[in-house]
């Protein structure tokens, strides 16, 4: 995954192997081959006046699958004085904006394909031409390149299949991403699990024979005495739903059921990049959700860390089970903040469609605030109610916590509630990622994984 050669230059230059792009206000963009001989790019962006910051994501990108689709490795983009008139961010936050799209428009996942005899597609160079130099136009290029890349990675990692990226692997690939950074990972195997009570992940990898494994990751930005942030990350490696299988059609995509936790991983290192003055904690629990004849049942009961019982109704809702751990583990860092990240439940994109992650939380400024975030990212997100009037859904007949809800109703607020009742009174967001898991037709990604919502993430450790 080779970043983009980014350099400036005041007047576009004359060689023939670069194409000259230009931003025009038609809907149509149109390639053509000028006099000179060089290729001439120009990308409808539409009404220029209308241009917001989620319009210019797609701006960004649209250059790169055009030149992709046109095979041009080598771009001159011409930015006169790098402003749109109704967006009102500094020029280094949209060279950021551009810096991350370009990267993230650039990405497919191709380590399972033969290469072409001519070579893959990827833009190799972008000459960015604006009229005047600004030292903060290349450092927001420099910023949004890595940002971009480990968005990029956590797909790569997330479209990993599950036979290659079991509970051990993905610990491997934790360690194998914070080489040359500041962050720690250190990995509780069975025994350590068992030592401390963490019934709900060892009951939902029982009947896998891949060993589940949970990532403790660390990175120690700020003094010692400053309170972290915890991002937690859901790592099922692939859910079958166990004994509750899934039905074919929806067991296709189960190995991104690790999304949350790739995005996770991929934050804590991009923090680590970045240099955030923060101290930031990662945890991921790991397992695979078999059906075999060690699998636990419907009807089991499963003692979490917290002491609690979960009373298992459905051997599919397994994500919230091994969050109740995580939870429960995170109290002892005494969090100024905790924000779990999971593929919860296929009832968020049944709500909120694709374009969307679903977000609940008890404090109205942190909802605020994530809502905001996601505009300025480009990882939208939007909140349903956590309140307790939805809490008789979970109430369990037998045990403390039931897994599934008892109507078929709002099954993303049930979700949330379940998690809530091991982290009540805890400074805490939960992002339901399972809208933005795949990339959709029109946001000129690469099918797949989406990297969401890493961007996300990394505004929300610079902020709080
Ligand atoms: N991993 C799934 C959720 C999911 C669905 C992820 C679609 C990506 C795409 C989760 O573990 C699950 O199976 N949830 C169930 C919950 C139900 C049993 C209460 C669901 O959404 O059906
Ligand atoms: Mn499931
Ligand atoms: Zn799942």
């Amino acid at each position: 995954m080779k970043l983009i050669k980014v350099t400036f230059e005041e007047a576009v230059p004359h060689a023939l192997d670069i194409a000259i792009v230009s931003v025009s206000d038609k809907k149509e963009n149109e390639v053509i081959k000028l006099a000179t001989g060089q290729k001439s790019l120009s990308v409808g962006a539409g009404d220029l006046e209308k241009v917001n910051r989620r319009k210019l994501i797609i701006l960004f990108r649209k250059i790169i699958f055009l030149a992709k689709a046109h095979k041009i490795k080598k771009l001159a983009v011409r930015f006169p004085d790098f402003d749109f008139p109704n967006i009102d961010d500094s020029k280094q936050d949209l060279a950021e904006l551009a810096a991350i799209s370009f990267e993230m428009a650039n990405f497919e996942f191709v380590k399972y394909k033969s290469k072409p005899e001519d070579g893959w597609d990827f833009v190799e160079e972008i000459i960015i031409v604006t009229g005047f130099r600004d030292k903060s136009i290349q450092e927001g290029i420099r910023v949004g390149q890595i940002i971009g890349q480990e968005v990029n990675r956590c797909r790569e990692l997330a479209n990993t299949p599950g036979g290659e990226m079991t509970p051990v692997l993905l610990a491997a690939a934790a360690k194998n991403a914070v080489k040359g950074t500041k962050v720690q990972v250190s990995v509780l195997g069975k025994k350590e699990l068992r030592r401390l009570k963490m019934g709900g992940i060892l009951g939902v990898a029982q009947g896998s024979q891949e060993i589940p494994q949970f990532i403790i990751m660390e990175y120690h930005g700020a003094k010692p005495a400053d309170k972290p942030v915890v991002l937690i990350g859901k790592g099922v490696t692939f859910d079958t739903g166990g004994l509750n299988l899934k039905p074919s059609d929806y067991i296709y995509e189960m190995h991104m059921d690790m999304s949350g936790g790739a995005a996770v991983i991929h934050a804590l290192v991009l923090a680590s990049r970045l240099g955030i003055q923060k101290n930031i904690i990662g945890l991921i629990p790991a397992v695979e959700n078999m059906p075999s004849g060690s699998s636990y049942r419907p009807g089991d009961m499963l003692r979490t860390m917290s002491g609690k019982t979960i009373e298992v109704l459905n051997t599919d809702a397994e994500g919230r089970i091994i969050l109740a751990d995580a939870l429960e583990y995170s109290k002892r860092y005494k969090p100024q903040l905790i924000v779990d990240v999971a593929t919860l439940t296929g009832a968020a994109a049944s709500a909120l469609g694709q374009h969307a992650s679903a977000i609940l939380t008890d404090d109205p400024n942190l909802e605020k605030m994530m809502r905001e975030l996601g505009e300025e990212s480009g990882d939208y997100v939007w909140p349903l109610p956590l309140w307790e009037e939805y809490e008789a859904e979970v109430k369990g007949t037998f045990g403390d916590i039931a897994n599934v809800g008892k109507t078929k109703y709002g099954g993303t607020i049930t979700g949330g509630i379940f998690l809530w009742q091991f982290i009540k009174g805890y400074p805490w967001v939960h992002i339901d990622m399972v809208p933005r898991m795949t990339a959709v037709e029109g946001e000129y990604l690469a099918k797949g994984a989406a990297g969401a919502p890493v961007r996300l993430l990394i505004k929300l450790l610079e902020r709080v």
